[in-house]
């Protein structure tokens, strides 16, 4: 169907892959819109429209997809820096501040945004609010040790904890923590607020919140793609 979300996302994705030029390193995002763009890059490696680009996956999943375009993966010690990344996101204010995490790969995310010169955001203009933590919880990732500690904290904060279970069983990340998504009825009058109790907290490693990283966000909408800058 013309113009299904996938659409959507894809033309997000592809658009935002005009940024990505010959002799980059490329952080290459995870979940359901990003995978557009590892195909993107991997279908032009292979007809010759880019070449020399070495890659830094945000997942196992995504790295697994790189590899089966063969796309070269590389590690922060060869490469510290990353010229762009290309990812997706829950929720975008318009001042570029983004929720992640719902794929579940917010860590290694978050890690490669923070060194890259570049971040670029696609998504689909469902991913629009104007207040974070609105439609989407806050993923948060937690070492098992720490879950009640964790989810009593949270509630202390006002939220609705979730411990996130995928086929019935707790969701592990690569990184083997768990994740709570915690619910903010109205969502978040201070993020910023918000970001730095969390990542002060003993047993969060990180959370979904990913203020000021942003340097464009590409939206796909029925109406065309938008690019906003910060
Ligand atoms: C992965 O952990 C996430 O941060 C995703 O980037 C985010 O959830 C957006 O995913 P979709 O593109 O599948 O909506």
């Amino acid at each position: 169907m013309a113009n299904s979300i996938d659409d959507l996302k894809r033309q997000a994705a592809e658009k935002a892959v005009e940024f990505v030029k010959s002799g980059m390193v490329v952080g290459l995002g995870t979940g359901s819109t990003a995978v557009h763009a590892v195909n993107a890059v991997g279908q032009m490696l292979q007809d010759g429209r880019l070449h020399d680009i070495v890659a830094i996956p945000t997942s196992e999943s995504t790295a697994r997809n790189a590899q089966k375009w063969g796309i070269p993966l590389t590690t922060f010690d060869d490469h510290p820096v990353i010229d762009v990344t290309i990812d997706g996101a829950d929720e975008v204010t318009p001042d570029l501040d983004v929720m992640k995490g719902l794929g579940g790969a917010l860590l290694r995310e978050k890690i490669v945004a923070i060194v890259s010169k570049q971040l670029i955001i696609v998504a689909d203009d469902s991913k629009h609010v104007t207040r974070l933590a609105t439609k989407a919880p806050i993923p948060i990732e937690v070492i098992p040790f720490a879950r009640q500690p964790v989810i009593t904290f949270l509630e202390l904060l006002g939220g609705r904890p979730v411990w996130r279970q995928k086929d019935g069983q707790p969701y592990i990340t690569d990184e083997k923590n768990i994740i709570i998504d915690c619910f903010f009825d109205g969502g978040l009058a201070d993020p910023a607020a918000m970001a730095q109790v969390l990542i002060n907290r003993p047993g969060i490693v990180e959370h979904g919140l990913f203020l000021g990283l942003t340097a464009m966000a590409i939206f796909a909408g029925r109406d065309g793609v938008e690019i906003v800058t910060r």
